[in-house]
């Protein structure tokens, strides 16, 4: 069987990624009149076994993961790490190897990139980065289905707009994502949490550009959709006292959103904090919910993308 990871935007084609929202549109309309459980008619994935790892919180892609697997007719298995022996001693690259012989596909959230690199080296199924300090791709896939289903229409043709930190594992991927999908990205920052050169470096040789704005309202001008995510991530280390200070100018209120265009929403990967106001949050603007389960159905297709069975 080939098998295919899911680590990094950065490393997949655009026509891959192009293939996995096309399939997920498809697969949501088809289920339009099925219950949450229901597995879908083709039954892809039945009989496989998709073990999740989370080394940190999560509730969204814990949940959505799950039902994506079901709705393929397999089924799921959430591992607490700290139940396993990986983390009184038992290697990596073993416990990598029993992963591979009693499952099918990995889902791993982690606390470091270097430790999802090592899985990758020794486990013999597919790969999915359910988030790691540096990128959170199934997000922003998803966050892209979300965009093209509202607007309809390519996300090439709209302005997208990232007001927060520069340098977090949600603004990496929707980085990578404005290479791959060729949109135009705003992202406005203080100047100490720009993206970092790593990516900007990355994006420069891919021919492209994306647009840093310190002043958050030059970044909101006419603009279709601006995202904002919380100024501490999990894997912060730093003073985050200090941190939440220096972002105090940027919170995504009504004034910026009066900036954007007309019809422009509000996304957020969620869980917030204050970065968003209650009435941007839960306003008419704001898709959060529907972008929050639109998870499901494009992970489904990350799924199959993995098992190299997509159409
Ligand atoms: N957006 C997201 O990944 O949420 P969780 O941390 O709850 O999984
Ligand atoms: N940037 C956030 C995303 C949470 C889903 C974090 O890493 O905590």
């Amino acid at each position: 069987m080939i098998m295919k990871h899911f680590i990094s935007l950065k490393e997949i084609q655009a026509k891959e990624l192009r293939k996995i929202i096309s399939d997920a549109k498809i697969r949501k309309r088809k289920r339009k009149k099925l219950n949450t459980l229901d597995v879908d008619k083709d039954s892809p994935l039945k009989g496989k076994l998709l073990i999740q790892m989370f080394e940190k919180s999560s509730t969204r892609t814990r949940l959505s993961f799950y039902l994506a697997i079901k709705q393929l007719g397999g089924s799921a298995l959430t591992l607490r790490p700290d139940e396993l022996h990986l983390a009184k001693g038992e290697t990596l690259a073993d416990t990598a190897k029993i992963l591979s012989t009693y499952g099918n596909a990995f889902m791993l959230r982690t606390d470091s990139d270097k430790k999802m690199e090592e899985f990758k080296k020794y486990i013999r199924i597919p790969i999915i980065n359910g988030l790691s300090p540096s990128a959170h791709p199934t997000q922003v896939l998803s966050d892209i289905f979300t965009i093209e289903e509202i607007k309809k229409k390519p996300i090439s043709k709209l302005n997208i707009c990232w007001i927060g930190d520069g340098n977090n594992n949600v603004i990496n991927s929707l980085i990578a994502a404005s290479v791959k999908f060729s949109f135009s990205l705003n992202i406005g920052c203080p100047k100490k949490y720009k993206p970092n050169t790593r990516i900007l470096r990355w994006v420069k040789m891919n021919k492209k550009r994306v647009n840093i704005f310190v002043d958050p309202k030059d970044a909101a001008k006419n603009v279709d959709v601006i995202f904002t995510d919380k100024v501490i991530s999990m894997n912060d280390k730093g003073n985050k006292i200090k941190k939440l200070k220096d972002f105090k100018n940027y919170q995504v209120n009504s004034r910026i959103m009066s900036l954007a265009k007309k019809n422009a929403i509000f996304l957020h990967c969620l869980p917030r904090g204050k970065e968003v106001t209650d009435s941007v949050f839960l306003g008419s603007q704001s898709k959060v919910w529907q972008q929050a389960i639109n998870r499901v159905y494009v992970q489904k297709s990350i799924l199959l993308y993995c098992f190299n069975k997509l159409r």
